[in-house]
């Protein structure tokens, strides 16, 4: 297949946020489009803002301004949708109501030539329900781009049941050729990115509700050790409250409840509120005049510990390749790190059931990687009260934080000294409620398991699952990638003690997720 040529006018319908950038990136592509609203101010709106917009990419040395003189002139105003009749592509952008949208491609089918593809921008709305009405349902294909359409690289090619694969697959190669990073989906709700992206929001929440710790130092948690670009609070406060609540709402209301999507109550407070976020001047977080950002929570400095020693050789069978990087960062920061002697680190192990060594121990604390379980419960596992659990992190030789959990049984000398450890490597550490599966691993745990489910559904392949996520919410890597660079023996473990740990259904490992875990095989090759 091959793209849209060129040559093919490309009508936009729907003049507002998302169709005057979808206009702005088919005009700059070399189409001619034709912007059509039932506002004719919208239309002319666009048209100025969009010129306006490629003036400044010129005074960025970012475009010619031959090109940017040659693709305003090649953005048309359509004054009914008669005007559209030549179109070989219609990208629809309107409000989201299905009989709304229905109504307007049963018109547009009426004006256009039979080659031309319908496509729609809808973010939640069945892409077969739309198209189930036309003559033609096999050429109607979801569109969807992301917000701000120049700046987001994503485009989900979404396919109903109708909806033919060459349709589909032209619709692909002809985002790709506009500069986009398109990934194929099945209609499903949520799509890609609405759905894999609920756990980022719904864990965060779920730990702010079970007081882990503050919004602003969950989201430097999730910042400065997960490697995203926001934390989930600042983020939701930016999406709005409303749009976020709603969305969680009609994927839990169209999977038919499952827990996996159950909305928070809190969020549901914000909303009564009329806290919204960023757009009310307050959410999570306070804006406007006078408002100031919290600062997030670090631990005092607690002096560097007396030793510290791993019993599992790093790079050796038993120690992991995260656990290792962490020793890595210790010895970078000149901190000696000895090896345990077989006896002492048998010590620890006594009465532990299938229990794996410590990462690490520091004056008699034993220190791990959280498996999912709180340390609480895996000091009592292990009958060694002085546990601490410490979080998963993107790169453990460049995160700035670090996220740990004491059991309750820890003596306050043993965890001190596991903060200063981390002190001494260079992270501000954050002290969590002794949570299962801390923040930033139970997050990626579930974002993982989602994608694997939607894999696992055919939503989407596992390239397109990490690709969406990456390049439709910035995500810092693929949850699946991210999997894999865990180990997905080590995902599905968090999962099961979060599931042991709660009881919840929510927490249920998807079985694409077991199978690689039983055949030891990574999701990508
Ligand atoms: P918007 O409210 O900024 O723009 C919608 C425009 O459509 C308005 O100018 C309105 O006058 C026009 N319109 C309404 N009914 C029409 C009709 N029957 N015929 C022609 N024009 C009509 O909305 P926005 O944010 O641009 O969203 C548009 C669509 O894109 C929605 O379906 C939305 O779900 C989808 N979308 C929105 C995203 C977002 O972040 N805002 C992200 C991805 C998809």
């Amino acid at each position: 297949m091959a793209a849209l040529d060129k040559a093919g006018v490309v009508a936009v319908i729907g003049s507002g946020a998302m169709g005057s950038g979808i206009a702005q990136v088919a005009a700059a592509a070399g189409h001619t489009v034709k912007l059509y609203d039932t506002r004719a101010e919208a239309v002319q709106k666009a048209i100025a803002d969009i010129a306006k917009v490629y003036q400044k990419l010129v005074d960025k040395e970012r475009m010619t301004a031959a090109d940017a003189q040659a693709a305003t002139a090649r953005l048309q105003p359509a004054g009914g949708l008669a005007d559209v009749a030549d179109a070989a592509l219609v990208v629809e952008a309107i409000v989201e109501n299905l009989d709304v949208k229905r109504a307007l491609f049963a018109d547009l089918e009426g004006v256009v030539g039979d080659s031309c593809i319908l496509a729609t921008n809808t973010s939640s709305i069945s892409v077969t329900a739309i198209a189930a009405r036309l003559r033609r349902p096999q050429r109607l294909v979801g569109m969807h781009f992301f917000n701000p359409v120049p700046l987001m690289a994503l485009v989900e090619v979404i396919s109903g049941l109708a909806t033919d694969a060459a349709v589909a697959d032209t619709v692909y190669d002809t985002a790709a050729a506009w500069g986009k990073n398109p990934v194929h989906a099945k209609s499903t709700p949520g799509f890609i990115v609405n759905r894999v992206a609920r756990p980022y929001y719904a864990e965060g929440l779920r730990l702010l509700n079970e007081q882990a710790a503050d919004a602003a130092t969950i989201d430097a948690v999730m910042r400065e050790a997960g490697g995203f670009r926001m934390g989930p609070f600042e983020l939701m406060d930016l999406i709005g409250h409303d749009v976020n609540y709603s969305v969680t709402q009609s994927v839990f209301n169209a999977y038919y409840n499952d827990p996996r999507f159950t909305p928070s109550v809190i969020q549901q407070e914000l909303v009564n509120a009329g806290y919204l976020g960023r757009k009310s001047g307050r959410g999570f977080y306070a804006y406007g005049d006078g408002a100031t950002v919290p600062a997030a929570r670090s631990e005092a400095p607690q002096p560097k510990p007396d030793y510290v020693s791993y019993s599992v050789e790093p790079g050796a069978s038993g120690a992991s390749a995260v656990t290792d990087a962490v020793l890595a960062r210790f010895q970078e920061r000149g901190i000696a790190v000895t090896q345990r002697t077989a006896s002492e680190a048998h010590s620890h192990a006594a009465g532990t059931v299938a229990e794996h060594a410590p990462a690490f121990h520091c004056n008699g604390a034993a220190v791990y990687l959280t498996d999912g379980r709180s340390a609480t419960q895996r000091a009592a596992d292990n009958k060694h009260p002085d546990t601490v659990v410490f979080d998963l992190a993107l790169d453990y030789g460049k995160a700035t934080r670090i996220a740990i959990a004491a059991a309750d049984q820890c003596s306050a000398a043993a965890y001190n000294a596991v903060v200063g450890l981390f002190q001494a490597a260079g992270f501000a550490v954050t002290k969590l409620d002794d949570v299962p599966g801390l923040a930033v691993m139970r997050t990626v745990a579930m974002l993982a398991n989602e994608a694997a489910d939607a894999v696992h559904q055919g939503v989407c392949s596992a390239q397109g699952a990490d690709t969406a996520m990456q390049k439709g919410v910035n995500y810092p890597r693929g949850p699946l990638a991210w999997a894999d660079a865990v180990g997905v023996e080590r995902i599905a473990t968090v999962l099961n003690n979060l599931a042991a740990a709660y009881g919840e259904d929510r927490y249920r490992v998807s079985p694409l997720l077991r199978r690689k875990q039983a055949s030891g095989a990574a999701f990508h090759a």
